[in-house]
């Protein structure tokens, strides 16, 4: 009996590779959250919702940061870099000009953040993988002001 345990505990340390039960984080769960935040940030913009552009933008970061820090390397890639490198500074361009409420700018960089997005495809070999701005509201969530 003892044998056994022992054995189990050898196959759940090996098979949680010795640190915790915690599963181990996706790259294509976090940018699958990527996707859906960005999709509805850039339906908010183009509905004039700073408001509702302020909270994705912020969930977005918030993802952001998240997998730099949980996945910083993917596949000898260095994730956590080029995010950095090529999504951070469109998102903070963008991110100054919600604060100042100034639409028509934040509307016209959109398209930075999106290339942003496919640039790193492009950088990880996943260039098939690629972004658009979108314009159809796919979700039941409302993005117009209410009035
Ligand atoms: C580090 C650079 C990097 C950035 C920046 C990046 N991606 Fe990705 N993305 C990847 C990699 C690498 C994969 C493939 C993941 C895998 O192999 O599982 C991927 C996969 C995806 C997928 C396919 C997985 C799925 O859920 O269908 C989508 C969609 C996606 N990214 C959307 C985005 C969007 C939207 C943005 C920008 C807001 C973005 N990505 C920014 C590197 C990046």
């Amino acid at each position: 009996m003892r044998f056994l345990l022992f054995i189990l505990a050898l196959l759940l340390t090996h098979c949680t590779g010795g640190a915790s039960l915690e599963p181990e984080p996706e790259l294509s769960t976090a940018m699958g959250q990527f996707e859906r935040f960005s999709t509805k940030l850039g339906l908010a913009l183009s509905a004039g919702n700073p408001r509702l552009a302020q909270f994705y933008l912020q969930e977005l970061r918030e993802t952001l940061e998240n997998t730099q820090k949980t996945i910083p390397v993917h596949e000898g890639l260095p994730i956590g870099d080029l995010m950095q490198t090529l999504l951070v500074p469109p998102l903070a361009e963008l991110e100054k000009a919600l604060h100042v409420r100034d639409l028509p700018r934040s509307r016209a960089l959109w398209p930075t953040v999106v290339e942003g997005c496919n640039r790193c495809h492009g950088a990880t070999e996943h260039e098939f993988i690629r972004i658009k701005v979108v314009r159809e509201n796919p979700f039941s969530q409302e993005f117009a002001l209410q009035n």
